[in-house]
């Protein structure tokens, strides 16, 4: 889809958004802050601009906010101001200062969450005015248009003769689920999730600030039904009765962190009223008990791109009862919502650069692109950078050695290891800096073969000592040779690095072709996931898994899903901008392509 651009004055922003995004919403997306109590939605009538060049019809609420002469000159509400094309904009100066927050990839963001808070100090009934109690509260909520959920008709008359008619009213986007005693307003929380495959993430954000208020993580329940996402499709395949238990294994690890996150600071659960989830497409369908099966057989169909409101109760979540669940849009079956919530943080649709997102990691997702234009794809790596099938291989904790240097003049061997421990295994970081450094010493040829004993005594007697036969096979000993359990990496834990490796860079070499640009017109490759983040830049660099490109233009972007799920909760507008992600991402299917086998057969060398 052709893209349309939106000049704002007198800041001179300029943004290209997908034709039909409000003008509120592009402004948001690009930190450029207008006027709003209501978030959007069209209620305060706070959102004033001028459009000074373009066209944008006058909407239904326009006119109560605006005389026939000020219409005439191109006033309007941004909220419900579509722009259909190329716009210039006026934005008045602001009357209140929005707070803003830095998250994801250093993106500013306004706040401007789902979740409102408004103290109400309400007239007491009479029997000249018995105006029913909820009626009571919604007129006085007279910047916001919303509808009370039957919680709200259930509690009211309590709270407000116990409060003496002083209470506040809990929004969640155009819903009031509750009204509390007295003012709550600095109290409102919500709960953004990393739903891994293998890790889950909570943090716990003050919507207020922004600021996370805790953050914990533990491994996925589902683990024992497998590693991956295709165990877990079988194992849900394979037995009626393991769907259910797979729901409630996710909604355990989601109930136990929400635990864990509200008790370290000090937050009672009824404060969190909103969540948002990012996951992988696999892991939000087991979650919401949707059977998996057609992610896992072509042609690889989702029950749906995106969920309707969900409550958090939907997943298993103990907050508030009636708070409300986002759950991150997802393009594909293999590309998901944690990917979608990547590019998000990354803010892949908003820059001006050529960029290359990847999420390393079992399923590999890639998305390449600017704010013109922007391609994914998905490519199967395999385990390997989790450490399994990798003989030594380990998760990133400690006793992991996650950097490698070899040294060939002093014949040394440097070990960087996780935690104060003597080295146990490797992890991915590890292994991928391994093979860097042997590649770079010539221990390793570019075909991925380890130097035979001479080759490696004319580059270091030291090091040749090394070079070991384990189990039959030709292994490089990383520990030394006195050490009591080696760690070791053998020539077929290099093969399964270089299948992981060769996966991945064929993806993004295909979605360059695509693009129709080549190697050096990126000007910045983002490392994310939880394995990504700690990769070494030079040594991704020397076995080929990201362009070739100087190693300060690679950034590690860190857990980019997570960042995306807290950028949801605190800005709807955000929210939109994860919506309108699946409309300008174009999937690249690479299972298909007639020269896949190929391609991957000639990137599985290491150049060095
Ligand atoms: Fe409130 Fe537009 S009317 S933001």
């Amino acid at each position: 889809t052709a893209r349309v651009r939106l000049r704002f004055e007198p800041s001179g922003v300029q943004v290209s958004v997908p034709p039909g995004v409000t003008v509120f919403e592009a402004a948001s997306w690009n930190g450029v802050a207008i006027d709003s109590t209501c978030g959007g939605h069209g209620t305060c009538r706070k959102c004033k601009v001028r459009i000074a060049a373009g066209e944008v019809p006058v909407s239904r609420h326009d006119p109560r906010a605006f005389d026939a002469e000020r219409l005439r000159q191109g006033w309007r509400l941004a909220c419900l101001a579509q722009a259909t094309g190329d716009l210039t904009v006026e934005v008045p100066p602001l009357t209140t200062r929005p707070k803003a927050a830095t998250v994801g990839v250093g993106r500013q963001v306004i706040l401007r969450p789902a979740v409102q808070k408004r103290y109400l100090e309400l007239a007491e009934p009479s029997l000249a005015d018995q105006t029913p109690d909820v009626e009571r509260i919604v007129r006085a909520l007279d910047d916001l248009e919303v509808i009370p959920d039957l919680h709200v008709y259930r509690r009211a008359g309590r709270v407000l003769r116990a409060a003496d008619f002083k209470v506040t009213a809990v929004v969640v986007g155009t819903a009031l689920i509750d009204v509390e005693p007295g003012d709550t307003t600095a109290r409102r929380y919500g709960i953004a999730f990393d739903l891994g495959t293998t890790t889950v993430v909570a943090t716990l954000l003050d919507l207020a600030t922004g600021a996370p208020a805790a953050v914990a993580s533990m491994l996925n329940l589902q683990q024992p039904y497998g590693a991956d996402v295709i165990s877990r499709i079988s194992a849900a395949m394979l037995d009626p009765a393991a769907l259910d238990r797979l729901r409630d294994a996710a909604r355990d690890t989601l109930a136990r962190l929400t635990g864990e996150v509200c008790a370290r600071a000090g937050v009672a659960r009824e404060e969190v009223y909103e969540i948002a989830l990012a996951g992988n497409a696999t892991m939000v369908h087991l979650a919401l008990g949707i059977d998996p099966e057609p992610l896992g057989v072509a042609p690889f169909v989702m029950a749906a791109r995106s969920f309707p409101e969900l409550l958090a109760g939907d997943l298993g979540v103990p907050v508030h009862p009636r708070a409300r669940a986002v759950v991150l849009p997802a393009l594909g079956a293999y590309v998901g919502g944690d990917i979608v919530a990547g590019a998000l943080a990354a803010g892949m649709d908003r820059d001006r650069r050529l960029r290359l997102l990847i999420d390393v990691g079992t399923n590999c997702e890639i998305v390449l692109g600017d704010a013109d234009r922007l391609l994914a794809t998905a490519a199967p790596a395999g385990p390997a950078f989790e450490g399994a099938q990798i003989r030594c291989g380990m998760r990133a904790a400690p006793g992991a050695i996650e950097t490698v240097r070899i040294d060939p003049a002093a014949g040394r061997v440097a070990l960087g290891v996780i935690g104060d421990a003597a080295p146990a295994g490797l992890c991915g970081s590890g292994l991928v800096d391994a093979v860097a450094e042997l590649r770079r010493t010539g221990l390793l040829d570019a075909s991925g073969r380890l130097a035979d004993p001479d080759a490696a005594r004319r580059i270091s007697p030291a090091l040749a000592e090394r070079l070991a036969t384990v189990d039959g096979e030709r292994a490089f000993l990383l520990t030394g040779p006195d050490a009591a359990e080696p760690v070791y990496l053998s020539q077929r834990d290099i093969r399964e690095l270089q299948f992981a490796k060769g996966a991945i860079a064929t993806g993004w070499r295909l979605l360059l072709e695509e693009y129709g640009a080549a190697e050096p017109d990126i000007r910045q490759v983002l490392l994310a996931g939880s394995f990504g983040s700690y990769l070494s830049p030079a040594s991704a660099i020397r076995i080929g898994l990201v362009p070739r490109l100087a190693p300060t233009r690679i950034v590690s972007a860190g857990n980019v899903a997570g960042e995306g799920a807290k950028l949801a909760l605190l800005s709807a507008q955000e929210r939109a901008g994860a919506l309108a992600l699946l409309e300008e991402v174009r999937y690249v299917e690479l299972s298909d392509r007639p020269d896949f086998n190929d391609r991957f057969v000639g990137e599985l060398a290491f150049p060095g």
